[in-house]
């Protein structure tokens, strides 16, 4: 009687499931690795780099590393970011290049400088003044990519009122009028971002993301990754988000901010996605996106935006009670 009450008070307590490890996408070897960081006594952010980097290295679906989404030049480069939630410290960097490890060269960011963005060659530069290597992002598949690309006449492109049409021609463009409904992107995967949250037994939380960004962007362009509030975030008091998605709209929305300052005040995680993501919706009904969230208690949820040949999103949970890295889907709404 009196251990059978024990027992129901803390199920009804939201007892912690600490730790917690979460990614978007069906990146389980990610997972796998940042839970053994956490086993091997290493911090949140250990575990979130290593994850993330692990992706990296395996070019998680061309989305994630180097040799995947070339932009507009044939060049692949990358945006990642790692979030500190006890310290509230980000590092990032955007559109980075020659330089394969985008959330290790975040890292570095975080804990070698006072700055929380470096981007382009600049921040190639930093990377290399801290160690890392460099060498060519471009793989016979990032060239197959960008050959076809240009065999079909540059299409699809993210370029809009310009001349001449940008459905006709490679450009150059300069301002004008379009005369052709513009083909636009419809590969979903073309947007796959590992976002991570790690949640350690004491309570810390760390957040991250990395990409090779849009498909065929304009050079330059940098995401939603790695901006915070945006691409991901976490604060150890309210909790931690990440999101995947059509980063350009997303990150007019800080989709993973609000998320988290809705769950500090007790929102659960998954309204806290769903409502994060309605917000976008609202301006943008067809965007594609999700989102990812966890509270303190390492509960979670996800959520994301029903579009055309998207009616479910993959990810990731490690904790004690999956013993694995386990797989689930949420529907989008
Ligand atoms: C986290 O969310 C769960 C519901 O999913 C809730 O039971 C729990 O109380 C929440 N934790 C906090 C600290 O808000
Ligand atoms: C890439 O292409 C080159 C030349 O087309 C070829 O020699 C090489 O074996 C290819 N590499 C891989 C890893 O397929």
């Amino acid at each position: 009687m009196h251990l059978c009450f024990i027992f129901t008070f803390l199920l009804q307590s939201g007892d912690a499931l600490l730790p917690l490890v979460i990614n978007t996408w069906g990146f389980k070897s990610a997972s796998e690795t940042a839970w053994s960081a956490l086993k091997a006594g290493g911090s949140v952010l250990d575990a979130v780099e290593k994850g993330c980097s692990r992706c990296e290295a395996e070019q998680c679906d061309g989305s994630v590393g180097f040799g995947g989404s070339p932009d507009e030049k044939g060049e692949t480069t990358l945006d990642a970011m790692i979030m500190n939630g006890n310290t509230m410290e980000v590092g990032a960097v955007g559109d980075l290049r020659r330089i394969k490890n985008a959330i290790g060269v975040a890292r570095a960011v975080m804990e070698r400088t006072d700055h929380t963005l470096l981007v382009g060659e600049s921040a190639s530069q930093f990377a290399e003044n801290m160690g890392f290597i460099a060498e060519d992002l471009t793989t016979n598949q990032s060239v197959n990519i960008y050959t076809e690309w240009l065999k079909d006449s540059c299409q699809p492109n993210y370029r809009k009122n310009v001349s001449p049409d940008p459905s006709k021609y490679c450009g150059p463009y300069k301002p004008g009028s379009q005369l052709k409904k513009r083909r636009r992107l419809i590969d979903i995967h073309a947007h796959d971002t590992i976002g991570m949250i790690v949640i350690g037994q004491n309570g810390q939380i760390a957040a991250g993301t990395s990409t090779n960004g849009a498909k065929h962007k304009l050079p330059g362009r940098v995401g939603d990754s790695p901006v915070a509030g945006a691409g991901s975030y976490c604060d150890s008091t309210g909790g931690g988000a990440a999101g995947t998605g059509d980063g350009d709209i997303m990150m007019r929305f800080l989709p993973s901010y609000l998320a988290v300052e809705l769950m500090r005040t007790g929102t659960e995680p998954s309204i806290a996605c769903k409502t994060a993501i309605s917000r976008i919706k609202i301006h943008y009904p067809e965007f594609f996106g999700a989102l990812i969230c966890a509270n303190t208690t390492g509960h979670y949820g996800a959520a994301c935006n029903r579009v055309p040949g998207f009616s479910t999103f993959p990810f990731v949970v490690y904790n004690s009670q999956t013993n694995t890295p386990l797989l689930q889907s949420v529907d989008c709404f």
